[in-house]
């Protein structure tokens, strides 16, 4: 298994859409709706996170995972290869190559199979978050 840059493969704007449309509302902690192709295109050009990457095995892409600007790791992985340990060496590998103090996940309360994920990882519950719209 390995990270591929985002920025180095065509198919990537596919895959990321992909993994967007499975994602369920326990998941999509912002609640907005699947964007449009061309809104996706041009988020992905505004080059959002400090390093995103496909989660590729065999050639075929798994998942993808970020590193956000202040530290917030974001990872994904399509229904039909979870629980085969990519989301976990996915986020081995993005610590390694990033080191850092301290790294961030935002999880969504209701999430509960991320939150035990994360929490086998070795991270800790620090706050909540309210929104008023
Ligand atoms: C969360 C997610 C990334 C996990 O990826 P994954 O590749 O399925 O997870 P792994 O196979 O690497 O599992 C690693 C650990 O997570 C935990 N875990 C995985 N699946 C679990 C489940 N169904 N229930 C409870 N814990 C689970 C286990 O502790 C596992 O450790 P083990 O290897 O000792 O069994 C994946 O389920 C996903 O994409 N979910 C939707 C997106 C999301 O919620 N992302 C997190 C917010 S950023």
């Amino acid at each position: 298994m390995k990270l591929v840059d985002v920025y180095e493969v065509d198919e990537a704007p596919e895959v990321l859409y992909r993994l967007m449309e499975e994602r369920t509302p326990e998941v999509n902690i912002s609640h907005r709706a699947l964007p449009d192709w061309d809104t996706h295109l041009a988020f992905i050009a505004s080059r959002p996170y400090e390093a995103w990457f496909l989660i590729v095995d065999d050639d075929s892409p798994v998942g993808a995972i970020y590193l956000s600007k202040t530290s917030e790791i974001g990872v994904f992985v399509l229904n039909a290869h979870r629980g085969k340990g990519y989301g976990k060496t996915a986020i081995e590998m993005l610590m390694e190559k990033y080191p850092r103090e301290r790294f961030l996940a935002n999880i969504n309360p209701a999430n509960e199979r991320s939150i035990e994920f994360f929490r086998s990882l070795g991270f800790v519950h620090i706050q909540n978050t309210y929104e008023k719209r």
